[in-house]
């Protein structure tokens, strides 16, 4: 699969969820590549603090992105290619969208995310127009609260009134997210089976569930 973590905000929880859907899978045996497009290398940093087995990380340079890209691909070394955006719109962002198997755009529960989140979905939609292929993609609520609060009913309410699919699941804010940059531990180790780790297996099992779905579609459809 290649999932790309995409908006045009920062602080949403894109590289937090990237990471951890990463460690997740490499955790699970399969072979992960997660290319950190972000100047900022976040990721490139946390991958250095605890090493997984079967995760590669590559801070590169947005203007390599697409020879890179190809060459890891072809290489056949990889089951998945994780991609962390910067919080920008630059061609990097169409490049990535072009590759994508499915793009999940985080957001928090609040207004200003959900326009943010928005600028994103017309731009998957303008690629997959111009390269005539789905681009399935989903918005993931991020740093939610644990209880239902006026905020994320609007939050919602809002999301089923634009017609945006939505994640059934929803990272709620919990240190185990803020820690793993920090310790370098992904939360699938930190909270096995519960809090942030049950949530990123549940997420991942929706991921792996729309990619399945959209190739078996484009089987049917070719
Ligand atoms: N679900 C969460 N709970 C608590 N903290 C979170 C959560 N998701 C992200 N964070 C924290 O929010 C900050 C921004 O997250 P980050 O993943 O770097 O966002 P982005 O990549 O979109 O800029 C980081 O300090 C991160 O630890
Ligand atoms: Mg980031």
């Amino acid at each position: 699969m290649i999932i790309t973590f995409a908006s045009s905000k920062g602080g949403v929880g894109k590289s937090t969820t990237c990471a951890a859907i990463a460690s997740a899978l490499a955790l699970n045996g399969e072979r992960v590549l997660l290319i950190d497009l972000d100047q900022n290398r976040t990721l490139d940093r946390w991958a250095k603090k605890a090493p997984i087995e079967g995760l590669t990380v590559s801070a590169i340079d947005p203007q390599k992105f697409g020879s890179f890209f190809r060459e890891k691909e072809a290489s056949g070394h990889y089951d998945h290619i994780c991609i962390d955006l910067p919080g920008n719109r630059e061609v990097t962002l169409f490049k990535a969208l072009a590759r994508s198997d499915l793009v999940v755009i985080p957001a928090q529960a609040s207004e200003p995310d959900l326009r943010e989140a928005l600028v994103v979905v017309s731009d998957i939609r303008d690629v997959a127009e111009t390269t005539g292929r789905p681009i399935p993609y989903r918005l993931l609520l991020t740093k939610i609260y644990p209880l239902r609060t006026r905020v994320t009913d609007f939050a919602y309410a809002e999301l089923a009134r634009l017609g945006l699919p939505l994640f059934r699941t929803a990272l709620v804010e919990r240190s185990a997210y803020r820690e793993m940059f920090l310790n370098g531990h992904p939360p699938v180790l930190t909270e096995p089976g519960k809090g942030a780790g049950q949530e990123i297996i549940d997420l991942l099992a929706e991921i792996r569930a729309i990619v399945a779905d959209t190739k078996s579609e484009l089987r049917k459809a070719g």
